[in-house]
């Protein structure tokens, strides 16, 4: 019989790659929801937010294309997040087989939560593309009535909500995987960080859904003037 041919380090190299890109977009998920969040303190605060990331405060002029910049490497690391993932999906209907036995023979939370990973993380795969697109091409239009009207009139709500429960649950297991893997933890503190994995889905999910309904009712009173830029209140006044 021949020798096992030896995969080399590229296999492992790989996972760590999908693993430091995991982490990275599960964490700036988590920091993008609390600037997002900022108009749940007003729409001067989101204001301040968004031209915080223009370089506003910094150079004194704003530069969208900074933002823009952003967007393209986090499309980047998403994108080869994404493409290493799919090598691990079951392709062939064999493997599907093998996958819902052993899930149903383990019945352990751990297998499952696989299953939960493969399906939001195909989800979010075609629903995150496009308001990265839009992020990417309109950075100058991040603002409180710029980004409501987006919501309210340009219909991206639903995109936003099933956007929202799918990328949370995704990050929050993907953590959860995450530490699970690299720390080589003990069942007690397993049982541990999947009761913190829990805290923090549910409180991104509870404050992404505030901030969202926030946003609606602030683009449906804006509806009649969608399109109009947001003047912060001290430059109002002083006009
Ligand atoms: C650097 C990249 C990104 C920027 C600059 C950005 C910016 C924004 C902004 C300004 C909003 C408010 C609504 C709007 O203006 O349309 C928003 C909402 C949202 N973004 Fe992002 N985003 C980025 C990446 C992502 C990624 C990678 C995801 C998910 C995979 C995501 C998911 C969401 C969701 C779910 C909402 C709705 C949140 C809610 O109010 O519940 N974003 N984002």
């Amino acid at each position: 019989m021949p020798a096992p041919v030896s995969p080399g380090p590229w296999p492992a190299r790989l996972d760590l790659l999908q693993s430091a890109t995991g982490l990275f977009l599960a964490l700036f998920m988590w920091l993008h929801m609390l600037f997002v969040a900022s108009i749940l303190f007003g729409t001067d605060a989101m204001w301040r937010v968004a031209r915080f990331f223009e370089g506003y405060y910094l150079f004194g002029r704003s530069l969208p294309w900074l933002v823009s910049l952003f967007v393209a490497v986090v499309f980047v690391l998403f994108a080869v997040h994404a493409g290493l993932a799919l090598r691990k999906f079951p392709s062939h209907w064999r493997q599907h087989a093998a996958y819902w036995r052993h899930m149903r023979g383990m019945r352990h939370g751990d297998t499952t939560s696989w299953l939960a990973q493969v399906v939001t993380g195909f989800g979010v795969f075609f629903l995150a593309p496009v308001h990265l697109y839009l992020m990417l091409t309109h950075p100058e239009l991040i603002g409180p009535y710029e980004s409501a009207d987006r919501v309210w009139s340009g219909r991206m709500w639903p995109l936003y909500l099933l956007l929202l429960l799918l990328v949370e649950i995704h990050a929050g297991v993907g953590l959860y995987r995450l530490a699970v893997k690299w720390l080589a933890v003990g069942d007690k503190a397993r049982m541990r960080l999947m009761r913190l994995k829990w805290g923090f889905t549910v409180f991104f999910i509870a404050l992404g859904l505030l901030t969202l309904a926030a946003y609606v009712r602030l683009g449906i009173e804006h509806a009649p003037h969608a399109g109009e830029p947001y003047l912060p209140t001290w430059q109002r006044t002083l006009s």
